[in-house]
């Protein structure tokens, strides 16, 4: 399984904000935006992944992430030139993906909520059994998001962009699965009337053929698409909150290898050491000494 983190954009709802930096570099609260998404992949048992960005802003990112080794992971990176839709991204990797299902994330989704690796690892396995899968999240605003609406008993009616008219609450999050063949199907998808590559319109394929599964985040969980000012710093303040009450950190990317078993406690003990005195540093030290355990 291969994951694609999709961290391109023009970022122009945070101007001036994003005029010389990318939006998923911004703080959100303790880390770059970036994190976030990463540590979204990984928990869904990820370690090959494809960081797409901007040409100006792909040497950051590669400076800031490196090959993935210190967290277990091997990050590969190529170029949009120009951001012309989500579903773009599986055509720029498609030589990464070759023959192996594949995730999609958006640089500035946030997910956070118990037994949400759960929720990841059933959508990994439909991947691999041949099935897409999305992620449906109330919100009470529907007409500005892709919408879907489904049945009594879960199947997938309809996905409809930003529709005037919304068959339900539930929004398409931005974080989707793809089974092996999803590039070549990629390409039959035709620009909208925006002029960008719909993910929507290739979501619409694997439901005509009867394979795409929704998986309701409930209550439970909580996503923030972190690209307005106001939910950017909503994101800020979320995962403050939950990082202090509950003394936890929230995608910390060494850590969840770690536990997973991708790297050694020398490696941790490394990191802990380059981060130093900050909150981040600090809890990696902890989670390798063991005084926190859960
Ligand atoms: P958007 O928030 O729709 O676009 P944007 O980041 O360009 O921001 P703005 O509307 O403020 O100008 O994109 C959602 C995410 O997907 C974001 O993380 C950027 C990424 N993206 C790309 O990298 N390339 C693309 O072609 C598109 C459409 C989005």
């Amino acid at each position: 399984m291969k994951g694609i983190i999709l961290a391109g954009g023009s970022g122009t709802r945070l101007y001036p904000l994003t005029v010389v930096t990318s939006k998923q570099l911004l703080p959100v609260y303790d880390k770059p935006m970036i994190y976030y998404p990463i540590s979204t992949l990984m928990l869904a048992g990820i370690r090959e992944i494809l960081i797409i960005s901007t040409p100006a802003d792909l040497p950051d990112f590669r400076r800031l992430l490196g090959d993935g080794s210190q967290f277990g992971v091997a990050f590969s990176y190529q170029i949009q030139q120009n951001p012309e839709g989500i579903a773009q991204a599986l055509l720029i990797g498609e030589e990464f993906i070759g023959k192996a299902p594949c995730a999609l994330i958006l640089g500035d989704n946030l997910f956070y909520g118990g037994g949400l690796g759960d929720k990841l690892k059933i959508a990994a396995k439909n991947a691999e059994q041949g099935t897409a899968t999305i992620f449906g999240y109330y919100v009470s605003d529907p007409e500005r998001f892709g919408i879907m609406e489904f049945s009594k008993t879960g199947k997938i009616l309809s996905v409809e962009e930003k529709p005037q008219n919304p068959k339900s609450n539930y929004c398409i999050t931005g974080l989707y699965f793809y089974p092996s063949g999803v590039a070549e199907k990629a390409r039959r998808v035709t620009p909208s009337e925006r002029g960008e590559l719909e993910i929507t319109s290739l979501n619409d394929m694997y439901l005509s053929e009867g394979k795409l599964n929704g998986l309701i985040l409930g209550r439970g969980f909580t996503w923030i698409d972190a690209g307005t000012m106001d939910s950017l710093v909503e994101a800020s303040t979320f995962i403050q909150m939950i990082e202090k009450r509950q003394g936890v950190q929230i995608a910390a990317l060494e850590e969840i290898a770690y536990r997973y078993g991708w790297i050694s406690k020398e490696m941790l003990l490394h990191s802990a050491e380059k981060y130093g005195n900050s909150p981040y540093g600090q809890h990696l030290l902890n989670v390798a000494t063991d005084t926190f355990l859960c």
